[in-house]
């Protein structure tokens, strides 16, 4: 184990092949809790996050907007940079693994290996699924298509494999020995699992004549390397590894690689084998959380189950989006979205816990100290009790960093917050007031405004932003808003005399969203201009086809009706439409038009109507919706 006394933090670096979710936005915020609680510590700090940017996720995604993959990935970095600015984000650096520095150390470790031979060439005949880019062995494959099934291709071509079979056994030992190596513990048991079966060699090229994104090999021009071995390697050239000596001895080894547990494979197999061929010590650990789900699914693009970070934090503030997201998910644990359980915790733990007890302090400490921190007198045993109680709230904390459970911290905070608000009711510090016994309110106020320093300093790490509002308002100097985990320690901190401030609303109340009612709206209250949304069943629901006019004629008494025979598909049947004033018949004939297919029959003046057609209207202006396109015969499905 290294000796050093850094604390070096990473994030997996995101694929730049879409938006952020909730999801990276957990993985970053998780970080920069732990980061921010041990630069509170004392402790010289590394906090890394960036994206991953070759590869033919990538790729596709740039070839699908219709970009270079460079310019595509400058574009989507910077979603994942503007989110981490919003949530107040504290990286050190944000590495991209198109950066010149990056693909230099990947290219190093590639030629070091190939020279040792670590890694080997060798002709790979099989089954290859192009759209996934995966290779099955023969009995994967029936019938032409691949167990997902997709078509697959024999292929037969070079590649290049790092031989990472022979570090098995060595693996599965450094585990053993190492129990904190991979966290949670079942996390570990589930990487010891897959090593029970053999493991093979992993193949580290792709032809560019596929796909030519990537880091060239050094020793073959005409491949690139695999994604995850050039992404991984970010952990170690984003410190200096190859670079800076003495900045890589500072923070290596890493002391969290934070991950999901979709990806536990790379980082527990393919990356400490890596680093053993290299001769490089490994992490010391590397923590798997669960996923944010929705409805209980995985939130996934590909699925459109998506939460937009952006879009809450406009609508509820960064820090209630930072505390929701550290208090409601048990480390290790999947964990449901949901807006209602948001505004839940946030009304119950942020605007009533914590504010009630900010503005006790404040609204009693204004009037009847002048706005200043009081004297206080001796401690009597209830406020000794919450001394305690405060106290223990901190050491609590801090274990709960280093068990990784910092959502059992922050219970523990916010049961010292409702220990405190339990003691006004003890202490009745309103009737102190009545009764004018100044000398008693002044030691309660004083022990309370305490312990809400030392309570915020705890939260400052998850709510940054409302903590620095609230520390300053409650007197602490403005070095010290940030606070030194140490000084959280010792109790009687707070200088009588400090100045009290009451601070806007620091935590409103937040509505929930009335459940939906079914509509039963009357058309004329409706007013203008508002649009009624329905779900997209409702849309489909009406079928849409193209049909084609074979006959058209007026109707007798009714001279904005025009009676139509159209064909749909083959079949025939007649329409009657409310369009005489814009067509003559012999403009509509054979024109291939929209139609709702699917409506009950009606009669319009004694004529029967099956069907409507769509037409676009403005004042006096109607054009029907019509396709000009011969490969769109009547019958064919629109929408
Ligand atoms: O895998 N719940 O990138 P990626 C919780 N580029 N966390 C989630 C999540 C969810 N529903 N969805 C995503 C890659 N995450 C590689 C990593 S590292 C050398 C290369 C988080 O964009 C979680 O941290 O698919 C997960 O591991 C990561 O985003 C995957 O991000
Ligand atoms: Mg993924």
């Amino acid at each position: 184990m290294s000796d050093k006394d850094s604390f070096y933090v990473t994030t997996p670096i995101y694929y730049v092949n879409d938006k952020p979710h909730i999801g990276h936005a957990y993985t970053t915020l998780l970080a920069d809790v732990l980061a921010r609680y041990h630069r509170l510590l004392g402790e010289p700090t590394f906090f890394l996050t960036g994206t991953d940017e070759h590869g033919q996720k990538v790729d596709q995604a740039a070839a699908s907007r219709g970009v270079d993959p460079q310019a595509h990935c400058d574009e989507f970095c910077e979603r994942f940079k503007e989110l981490w600015t919003k949530l107040g984000i504290t990286n050190d650096f944000f590495v991209r693994t198109t950066q010149e520095k990056h693909k230099k150390v990947v290219q190093e470790i590639l030629q070091e290996l190939w020279d040792a031979g670590e890694i080997y060439r060798d002709e790979y005949e099989g089954w290859y699924d192009v759209s996934s880019e995966t290779f099955y062995t023969e009995k994967d494959v029936v019938d032409g298509l691949s167990p997902e099934g997709k078509p697959v291709e024999r292929i037969r071509e070079t590649a290049y494999y790092f031989k990472m079979s022979k570090y098995q056994d060595w693996l599965i030992q450094y585990i053993n020995d190492n129990p904190n190596f991979i966290q949670p513990d079942f996390r570990k048991n589930e990487t010891l699992g897959f090593l029970r079966q053999p493991l093979g060699d992993l193949c580290i090229s792709r032809p560019k004549s596929r796909m030519s994104w990537g880091i060239e090999l050094p020793f073959d021009a005409d491949f690139v390397c695999y994604v995850w071995f050039d992404a991984l390697v970010n952990y170690i050239s984003s410190v200096g590894y190859r670079r800076d000596d003495a900045e890589f001895k500072k923070w290596w080894p890493a002391s969290y690689h934070l991950i999901g547990k979709d990806i536990l494979t790379t980082h527990t197999v393919y990356w400490p084998t890596m680093l053993k061929a290299m001769n490089v010590e490994l992490p010391q650990t590397i923590f798997a959380h669960g996923w944010w789900l929705m409805e209980n699914a995985k939130m996934s693009k590909s699925d459109g189950n998506v939460v937009n970070p952006m879009d809450l934090c406009d609508k509820y503030g960064v820090d209630s989006f930072r505390y929701f997201l550290i208090a409601e998910m048990n480390l290790g644990q999947d964990s449901n979205f949901s807006e209602d359980a948001f505004i839940e915790r946030y009304n119950t733990d942020l605007a009533g816990n914590l504010g009630n007890m900010l503005s006790r302090v404040v609204k009693m400490i204004i009037p009847h100290f002048d706005g200043q921190i009081p004297t206080p007198g001796g401690l009597q045993a209830e406020d000794e009790e919450l001394k305690i109680a405060v106290l223990a709230a901190v050491n609590a904390m801090e274990q709960s960093i280093y068990d990784m459970k910092m959502n059992k911290g922050l219970e523990q905070v916010i049961n010292a917050i409702k220990a405190c608000n339990r003691y006004f009711e003890q202490t009745k510090p309103w009737a102190l007031a009545k009764e004018g016994n100044k000398e008693r309110l002044a030691t309660v106020m004083y022990t309370a405004a305490e312990a809400l320093r030392i309570i915020s300093g705890l939260l400052f790490p998850v709510i940054p932003e409302k903590m620095t509002v609230l520390r300053g308002a409650i007197g602490v100097p403005a070095n010290e808003i940030s606070p030194d985990l140490s000084g959280l320690k010792i109790w009687g901190i707070i200088k009588p005399g400090a100045v009290v401030t009451a601070p806007d609303s620091l935590f409103p109340r937040i509505d929930k969203p009335k459940p939906k009612q079914p509509k039963q709206q009357k058309k004329k209250n409706k007013p203008e201009n508002v649009v009624e949304l329905i779900e997209i069943s409702d849309f489909f629901k009406a079928k849409l086809k193209v049909a084609a006019v074979t006959e058209a004629e007026s109707v007798e008494g009714a001279d904005r009706l025009l009676k139509l025979q159209v064909e749909v598909g083959g079949d025939l049947r007649q329409i009657v439409a409310g369009i005489a004033e814009y067509y003559a018949p012999a403009d509509i004939l054979g024109k291939r038009i929209v139609i709702v297919s699917n409506l009950k029959p009606t009669t319009i003046r004694g004529v029967e109507s099956h069907g409507m057609l769509l037409a676009a209207k403005k004042g006096k202006k109607l054009t029907l919706i019509t396709t000009d396109d011969p490969e769109f015969k009547t019958g064919v499905d629109v929408g």
